[in-house]
């Protein structure tokens, strides 16, 4: 069993964040998204495994994995997740394969699907029960197999998303091999498993265990952070002076907290500091993040990202890579704003 892991996409729909880095290498509870997915795909056992990135993310991705030992593919062109996989055609082999999109989170892991996938089974998808079906693949399903599967219906057949893993044989390459492009002009992933059912092939539906997200919107992002701080074991190894921690906190190394009051679950990475603030519920902060004499809660900070001297409590924000809050004093008493192309802010 071999484990793809697509990571080409451009994640329009997070901009500006991902203007300048690709979306699975955002940090969510301190670890860019991408590491879940590889870690869900080793605790199953999967060891061999491709990693599909563009010319725009590869650079990127290979920083973030550094460390893991994986094989980076390249897609030239974004022309949608069956060709995603049709371009990991040698890698791939006469494996069968667990494809995992590098955006979706999974608390529960990936085991289950596996154990699914038994002789005489083309294709295992899993499924997850939402209130909005026409964002995503739609399956119907009789008993377990799945019968039609639709991409993003404007009329759901059913409230059954397909979410981000799917187990194939390499039969689903031939499918691939005689795709036609969508109305949006994608070779879709859908669209192959379509071709498997109407090859009369054994495709079926496992319901996810725990939470799933798709990490596609800001507020998807501050959900998974939210969800995975949950999980946190608390821990501290940074400095930590005049300060109060309450519930799971976690200070990784090298980071100082001083005369401030950290209320968990939140992450303050490695070089981090928090000096004379606030940090409440649901917050991580990646390394060599500052909070300076501000406030802030159910927000992400990344890599080198600044908060300091603003009055007023940050809340459900997300502060990109060395993106900087301050206050201004003096005259004019006015807002200066630099902002990226696409930044949100919303002024209280
Ligand atoms: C893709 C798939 C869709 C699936 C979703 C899960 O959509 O095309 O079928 O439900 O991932 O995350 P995307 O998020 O790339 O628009």
């Amino acid at each position: 069993m071999k484990g793809l892991i697509l990571a080409a996409g451009r994640g329009t729909r997070l901009r500006p964040l991902t203007h300048t880095r690709p979306k699975p290498v955002i940090r969510v509870a301190g670890r860019p998204i991408l590491h879940y997915g590889l870690e869900n795909l080793l605790q199953a056992g999967i060891e061999e495994i491709g990693v599909v990135v563009s010319p725009e993310t590869e650079k990127d991705i290979r920083e973030a994995l550094a460390g893991y030992r994986v094989r980076y593919i390249l897609q030239e062109e974004p022309q949608g997740l069956a060709h995603a996989v049709a371009v990991a055609r040698d890698f791939l082999g006469q494996s069968p394969f667990v494809l995992y999109l590098g955006d979706n989170l999974f608390q529960k892991g990936i085991a289950h699907f596996l154990q699914a996938f038994t002789p005489g089974v083309s294709a295992v998808i899993a499924l997850v029960r939402v209130e909005n079906p026409s964002q995503f693949g739609v399956a119907v399903l009789e008993g377990e197999r799945i019968v039609r599967l639709l991409e993003k219906p404007k009329e759901p057949p059913s409230d059954l998303a397909v979410a981000g893993v799917y187990v194939f044989t390499p039969e689903v390459l031939e499918v691939i091999e005689g795709l036609k492009p969508s109305a949006r002009g994608e070779y879709e992933i859908t669209d192959a498993i379509q071709g498997l059912i109407d090859r009369g092939k054994r495709v079926v539906g496992v319901e996810v265990e725990g939470w799933w997200k798709d990490t596609g919107r800001p507020a998807d992002l501050l959900d998974a952070n939210r969800l995975l701080l949950e999980e946190l074991l608390p821990r501290v190894e940074g400095e930590v002076v005049e300060s109060q921690l309450t519930g799971r906190v976690v200070v990784e190394k090298g980071a100082r907290v001083r005369k401030s009051t950290v209320i968990g679950p939140a992450f303050i990475g490695e070089g981090a500091v928090v000096e004379g603030a606030y940090i409440g519920p649901f917050t991580s902060l990646g390394p060599g993040a500052k909070v300076v004499r501000s406030e802030v809660e159910y927000s992400i900070l990344e890599d080198h990202a600044v908060l300091e001297d603003v009055a007023l409590r940050l809340q459900e924000s997300i502060l990109g890579v060395g993106a900087q809050v301050k206050s201004r004093n003096g005259l004019p008493r006015a807002h200066r704003l630099i902002l990226g192309d696409l930044s949100q802010v919303e002024l209280a």
